[in-house]
């Protein structure tokens, strides 16, 4: 046999993946491999492709091979396969990525270096999938170059909100049909190029009052004349209408469908019809609470401290040395606004301030913790016969 001559080595090199249709276009070759019925991603794609086309297909999984050395890649679709799995870093060689759909497959979550690599990446699209989970450290790398991240149509109740707040180029940003219940106050303030925002249909009682908001108004002002104006679409949420929600009603648009799932009072009315002056909050008021506690030293004390209030009041606890109380490896403060002390001293004897506080105020109450020294049952014993409050440290 002779020698393969180097014309047709180089002819094999840049075959054409068996299926696929290749085009040498304007000297960036494409690989279109659409709805072919693979079951994996074509080990024999030419690795100088700029574009690839995988829809359509039956592709279970990613693998590191599958885009390995694909340095030149900008354009690739992998919408509606059966998607199930990214192993970490196949992405790793796609610097030049600009636009990448996954949607319409069965990822559940993704984890810290599923999209590793993906520094140039414009266009994430990975609406239609299942996602329940999406690490930290996920668009890390991507955050800054993003400028539309479509997330619809998933099972997302957080989103890495830190990552989001880096997306500084971002331009859209679809996260409508989710379960997400909570947005961190100042996660868009930096996304001064975002002009579409769809909120759509998830468990959001509120949203955080934010300035690009202001460029959601119909007569907006242009106080930046770069800053587009903003779309923002909020229906579909159970909003609760408190006076933390004044700022949005304040804002000149009334061509939305919001209601307002809460107070009862205001159960389902139009959010735009109710008025300004019925967004109310209370104060707190503390409704349960330990008056007086009597513990052995070293034991446990678990003091109770209830409210009520709108919004729900958070609960603080200060020492009788006016130190603010935290977790730490001794005391813990419970969501419920129970402080637990694990192993009580002699320290922890004297007079407790539980603080409820709001929007609307904050209500305090006081609890006499009397530590008992573990040397005097017997005074322990008399004590819990009805004596009440000890007046000063005890020792036997
Ligand atoms: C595509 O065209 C360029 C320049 O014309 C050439 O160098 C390259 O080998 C071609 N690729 C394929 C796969 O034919
Ligand atoms: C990628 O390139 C490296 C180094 O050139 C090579 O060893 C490796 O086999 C290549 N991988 C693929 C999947 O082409
Ligand atoms: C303290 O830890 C408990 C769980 O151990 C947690 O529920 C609570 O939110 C923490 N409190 C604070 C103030 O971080
Ligand atoms: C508050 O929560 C803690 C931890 O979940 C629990 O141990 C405690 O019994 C709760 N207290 C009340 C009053 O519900």
């Amino acid at each position: 046999m002779a020698l393969v001559p180097p014309m047709v080595l180089l002819m094999i090199t840049h075959a054409c993946p068996k299926y696929c249709v290749c085009q040498n276009l304007s000297e960036s070759l494409g690989t279109l491999c659409p709805s072919k019925g693979l079951l994996f991603v074509p080990l024999d794609i030419d690795r100088s492709t700029v574009e690839l086309r995988l829809g359509g297909n039956y592709i279970l999984r990613i693998t590191q091979q599958d885009f390995a050395n694909m340095t030149d890649l900008v354009d690739l679709t992998l919408s509606r396969n059966t998607i199930s799995y990214i192993q970490p870093f196949s992405f790793g060689d796609l610097e030049t990525l600009r636009s990448l759909h996954l949607d319409n497959n069965r990822l559940m979550e993704l984890g810290p270096d599923d999209l590793r690599g993906l520094v140039n990446l414009q266009h994430l699209i990975m609406n239609n999938n299942q996602l329940g989970r999406i690490h930290d450290k996920a668009f890390e790398d991507l955050a800054p170059s993003l400028e539309d991240l479509d997330l619809s149509y998933n099972n997302l109740v957080s989103l890495p909100w830190d990552s989001v707040r880096q997306m500084i180029n971002l331009h859209q940003l679809s996260l409508d049909h989710n379960l997400l219940d909570f947005i961190p106050e100042g996660t868009f303030t930096d996304l001064e190029r975002l002009a579409r925002l769809d909120l759509t249909s998830n468990r959001l009682q509120k949203l955080p009052p934010d300035p690009i908001f202001a460029r959601a108004q119909d007569s907006m002002i242009l106080t930046t004349p770069y800053a587009p104006q903003l779309s923002l679409s909020l229906g579909g949420n159970p909003l609760h209408c408190n006076c933390e929600m004044l700022w949005l009603r304040r804002l000149e648009r009334d061509d939305d469908l919001e209601t307002c799932a809460s107070p009862p009072a205001l159960k389902g009315r139009y959010f735009w019809n109710v008025k300004e002056e019925e967004f109310l909050c209370q104060p707190p008021l503390i409704t349960q609470h330990t008056h007086r506690m009597l513990v052995l030293e070293g034991q446990t004390a678990s003091l109770r401290c209830e409210a009520t209030g709108d919004p729900s009041p958070t609960i603080h606890w200060i020492s009788p040395d006016d130190r603010l109380l935290g977790n730490t490896s001794r005391t813990a403060v419970y969501s419920n606004g129970t402080l637990s002390i694990t192993i009580t001293t002699s320290k922890d004897y004297g007079t407790f301030t539980c603080i409820a506080a709001n929007v609307a105020g904050e209500s305090t109450a006081s609890v006499e913790v009397s530590i008992i020294h573990v040397l005097c049952p017997a005074v322990f014993s008399l004590l819990f016969r009805g004596k009440g409050a000890l007046r000063s440290p005890l020792h036997c």
